[in-house]
């Protein structure tokens, strides 16, 4: 004699509208998983690598050596305009005593604005928004900025004259 064979329970309608099994469920759901997690950590991958070139860009120096000014003809304390390392690039340097010039960019690191020299206050001012910069590092003193002035390595040959030789942004 035989079991009797078990009555078939009918499956609620929520089953029948969506016919999945639990356990592929939850394969899907695995697999999906792991696909976006390694998704996820190819794109962090791409942009750590994308982050330290642009670090790395940004430290090299462009610009060729080239001659700007006279020495004589900048007086101490007084900024003289140039461009460097293009001609689209408004750039400033300044005479601080006999001997030591220091040059920038004068573009204010917050939004752009040109920078103007405040001899009388030993800085650079930003007028967009009060930022003001340190008349020989071009260090933040005050201000939005965050970041110190683009940077022109500028030395005074022996021929007198002050030469740009190097941008650092
Ligand atoms: S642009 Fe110079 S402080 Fe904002």
């Amino acid at each position: 004699m035989t079991a009797p064979e078990p009555t078939p329970v009918a499956d609620p309608t929520w089953k029948r509208d969506f016919p999945y099994e639990a356990s592929a469920e939850e394969d899907v759901t695995r697999r999906e998983f792991a696909r976006y997690l390694v998704a996820g950590a190819g794109a962090m991958a791409a942009g750590n690598v994308g982050l330290a070139i642009w670090t790395q860009l940004r430290t090299i120096n462009t610009g060729e050596p080239r001659a700007i000014t006279p020495l004589a003809a900048v007086p101490i304390g007084e900024p003289h305009l140039f461009r460097y390392p293009t001609d689209a690039d408004p750039a400033i340097l300044v005479r601080l005593n006999d001997t030591d010039v220091v040059g920038f960019s004068q573009k204010c690191t917050h939004l752009g604005c040109v920078v103007f020299y405040e001899a009388e206050e030993g800085r650079w001012h930003c007028p967009c928004h009060e930022g003001n910069f340190e008349a020989s590092t071009g260090a933040v003193i005050s201000g939005p900025p965050t970041r110190p002035l683009g940077r022109i390595e500028v030395e005074v040959r022996d021929d007198g004259a002050i030469w740009a030789l190097g941008a650092r942004p």
